[in-house]
């Protein structure tokens, strides 16, 4: 599972242009679901076959990574950017971006600007470029920029790297998809987009797919790091049942599945309240009539910054519950 997930987390892929990272799936998935397509927003979704009597589960993970786009290249030749998604400045200051066509630049802010508040209108791309018409042959108004790819391995397992939000549900999904072999029910297993700006893609697919279930693979805070957010998850100690996050309580039914195939698999997990955020399961369960939803999240550290990290073991436990839930 690293390498698929070293590969994903290095792959361009903001949140509206996921093309790339679909196309990189597709290829990792196609020998183990039964049909795939493509719908109009660009989810990517997959579906193995169940058998007469099973139930119809819809699972998602998102495919985008926050970044930037460009509002305008001023005469100097910097780029002015503003976020899509939930990016903080503090975060990106003096960090390097990268385009679609491969320009990187660096992200620096005007002389005495507060790294703290929200303002991006303060921030700029320095591309090396001598004036607006230099620049302009590197990139245009409207560009879509990331992080610079990361991906380093420390120890105990954990990884860092750019985009774990959320590859690594993505590579979950994948790894479970691998594993599952034959079962009762319907696996619908839908890689999203524009998860960061509103759990959009999420919305049309749930739509589409109607399932009788919905479980949204996605990261979640840590907080066992020094003076860190205020949540009693801790990386390494398992996968995370989530029971609430600002877009959805979990229904209790799958929360209990999810618990009882965790014991039944052996799988290390956590419970999870998380008092912000949300994940593409506020979308699903809202859809239609309602559906039953739930999430496994893996616990993150910095989420939102280059360097998000995880524990392998973390993802791990996901799978190995994950694929007991669904052959039930
Ligand atoms: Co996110
Ligand atoms: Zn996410």
């Amino acid at each position: 599972m690293k390498d698929t997930l070293k590969i994903l987390c290095t792959a361009y892929g903001p949140t509206g242009n996921e093309y790339n990272v679909a196309e990189i799936i597709k290829g990792m998935v196609a020998p183990y679901v039964d049909e795939m397509k493509m719908d109009a927003m660009g989810n990517l979704i997959t579906v193995k076959k169940g058998q007469e009597g099973g139930k119809k589960i819809m699972l998602a993970a998102h495919m985008d990574h926050i970044g930037f786009v460009v509002t305008d290249i001023d005469d100097k030749g910097f780029a002015r950017v503003h976020n899509v998604g939930g990016i903080r400045k503090a975060n990106s200051l003096y960090r390097r971006v990268v385009f679609e066509n491969g320009v990187s630049g660096i992200l620096a802010a005007e002389n005495g600007d507060d790294a703290n508040d929200r303002d991006m209108t303060k921030l700029f791309v320095d591309l090396g470029a001598a004036n607006k018409e230099e620049a302009e042959k590197m990139i245009r108004r409207g560009d879509f920029a990331v992080y610079a790819p990361e991906f380093t391995e420390l120890s105990n397992n954990l990884v860092a790297g750019t985009a774990m939000d959320d590859r690594a549900g993505c590579a979950i999904q994948i790894e479970t998809l691998k594993r599952l072999g034959e079962t009762k029910n319907e696996i619908v297993a839908v890689f999203t987009v524009q998860e960061e700006v509103g759990l959009r893609g999420a919305t049309a697919a749930a739509f589409d797919v109607a399932p009788d279930m919905g479980i949204a693979l996605d990261v979640t805070l840590c907080g066992d790091t020094p003076k860190g957010p205020k949540i009693a998850v801790k990386a390494g100690e398992g996968i995370a049942v989530k029971i609430l996050d600002n877009s959805l309580i979990c229904h209790p039914g799958v929360v209990k599945a999810m618990e009882e195939a965790a014991e039944r698999a052996g799988a290390k997990y956590q419970r999870e309240v998380l008092t912000a955020g949300g994940t593409d399961a506020g979308a699903i369960q809202r859809s239609r009539g309602g559906i039953p939803s739930g999430v496994l999240s893996i616990p993150c550290r910095y989420v939102h910054s280059p360097n998000e990290v995880v524990s392998l073991n973390d993802m791990e436990d996901g799978v190995k519950l994950l694929v007991e839930l669904l052959k039930a």
